[in-house]
């Protein structure tokens, strides 16, 4: 039986370690860290995602404040609004919740939040860093991703990795940091011939093609550490709607670990957030940590619970 990878204990325990950085910074006589939350228009998703994100902020202890605009906003507002952040000494990360209205060009929104204060790690001056190791801001899923599979691999040296989805947000950012700890890395996507196939060489899969129940059993090797990240919302043969992942969890009780939908990745990408703008405030009110190492560092193993029975089952 797969061993289940507990997100949800994982960012908890996350969650503790930020709380205690935000609080040595405060006792330290620092700022309390602070983020900002930029939410243009009424997409309800981006609402719900808004308020979780605020409500980890009262959590940990981080300062938080939001910016709703109406969906008219002007780009050129917009971009007022996050210059006169960037050179707010009280904010220390900056989080423009996307999709943005159609009138508004994102890539030109997001390249003009300070790469300082970028706690989503989707600047271009953060994407360089990452994709040429010398550090920066990493985006919060890809991390979040990284520290769950530290809970259950030894060694990453030489292992094999395929990563389904080439995504901005996570499919690339994943393989970089993959790249970082030595794998061989594979970068697949829904278009990709004999997926199947090259899924099945993997010691690690990461699958992020946002394509339910994509990664069947026979996609899986004996001992594969399977990571989800799709999340979609489908109908059930009972006719009730549920939430599935990229994999289809029943078959894959064969692998090593993998991670639930829901309960795995999800939990994870706040706290990475919460995280981020932690380390960013630290960062702004010292200078850059040269022991800073977040994705080495992380939780411990004893998270993860029973097997995917126990999972069904709770
Ligand atoms: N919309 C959905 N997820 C995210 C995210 O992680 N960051 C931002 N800025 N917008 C999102």
């Amino acid at each position: 039986m797969a061993d289940i990878i507990d997100g949800k204990a994982i960012a908890r325990q996350l969650d503790d370690r930020t709380k205690a950085e935000v609080d040595a910074l405060v006792v330290a006589g620092k700022p309390r860290p602070g983020l900002t939350v930029i939410l243009v228009g009424d997409d309800g998703a981006s609402q719900v995602y808004v308020r979780r994100k605020i409500k980890g902020c009262e959590k940990v202890g981080i300062r938080s404040s939001e910016h709703r605009l109406p969906a008219d906003t002007s780009q050129e507002d917009l971009l007022a609004l996050i210059d006169q952040l960037n050179n707010d000494p009280e904010v220390h990360g900056i989080l423009c919740q996307v999709p943005l209205p159609q009138h508004i060009d994102t890539r030109t929104v997001l390249g003009a939040i300070s790469p300082e204060k970028d706690v989503d790690g989707f600047h271009p001056v953060n994407v360089g860093r990452l994709s040429t190791g010398t550090g920066g801001i990493v985006p919060c899923t890809p991390l979040g991703v990284m520290m769950l599979l530290e809970t259950v691999i030894d060694d990453f040296v030489g292992k094999d990795a395929v990563v389904i989805g080439k995504s901005n947000i996570v499919g690339k950012p994943v393989a970089m940091l993959l790249l970082e700890r030595e794998c061989t890395v594979t970068v697949t996507h829904i278009y990709t011939e004999n997926l199947p196939e090259i899924a099945r060489k993997a010691d690690i899969i990461v699958a992020a093609a946002g394509a339910p129940e994509l990664v069947k059993g026979d996609w899986v090797k004996p001992g594969a550490v399977v990571i989800d990240v799709g999340i979609t919302r489908i109908m059930g043969d009972d006719g009730k709607e549920k939430l599935v992942g990229d994999v289809k969890f029943d078959e894959v009780q064969h692998a090593k670990a993998v991670t639930p939908v829901p309960g795995g990745v999800g939990p994870m990408t706040i706290a990475v957030l919460l995280h981020n703008t932690a380390q960013a405030a630290k960062a702004l009110s010292n200078g850059a940590d040269e022991d800073a190492d977040p994705y080495h560092d992380a939780p411990d193993r004893s998270l993860i619970y029973g097997t995917a029975e126990g999972a069904q089952a709770s």
